[in-house]
């Protein structure tokens, strides 16, 4: 076993998510799929709270929401505390945003990118891990005080 990874999409990205959730499972990686489950339009800010809950509470270890252009799912995802989301369509972003950043949560843009590198996207997202480095502990230390300090208001 690889790890768990929840997985998202609104109607935008609803086949990519197929795709993406098809070729995990066939690395080894347990997918929760938290919809949607149709083509039917459909809210990806419904998709954000499922998988930024599902990584939160434990039961994902990462996280890959989909969208039309991955922007949205990002911008929703990073509302709740503890999610660290991005839009990335090459693989130098979705390495170093997790070795750096400590990235937790992979946004992509169905409309946008190619199902072929949206695989290598997510296996080089996925394969990273942070690197613990001062710096960059410290740089984080610094987002999570902001989010501390808005949450309160
Ligand atoms: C839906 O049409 C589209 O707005 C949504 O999937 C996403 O691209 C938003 O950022």
């Amino acid at each position: 076993m690889q790890g768990k990874v929840a997985i998202g999409a609104d109607h935008g990205g609803f086949i990519l998510k197929g795709i993406i959730a098809r070729y995990l499972a066939g690395k080894g990686y347990e997918v929760l799929d938290y919809g949607a489950h149709s083509a039917e339009p459909s809210d990806y800010p419904d998709y954000a709270r499922a998988v930024s809950d599902a990584i939160r509470s434990g039961r994902a270890d990462r996280g890959v929401l989909i969208c039309g252009s991955g922007v949205g799912a990002s911008i929703a995802a990073n509302k709740f505390p503890g999610i660290r989301a991005a839009v990335c369509h090459d693989s130098f972003s979705a390495h170093q945003g997790v070795e750096d950043d400590d990235m937790n949560v992979l946004c992509l843009g169905e409309r946008i990118i190619g199902q072929e590198l949206a695989k290598e996207v997510v296996a080089r997202f996925l394969a990273a891990r942070f690197s613990g480095a001062e710096r960059h502990v410290r740089r984080l230390g610094k987002v999570r005080k902001i989010e501390q300090e808005f949450m309160k208001s």
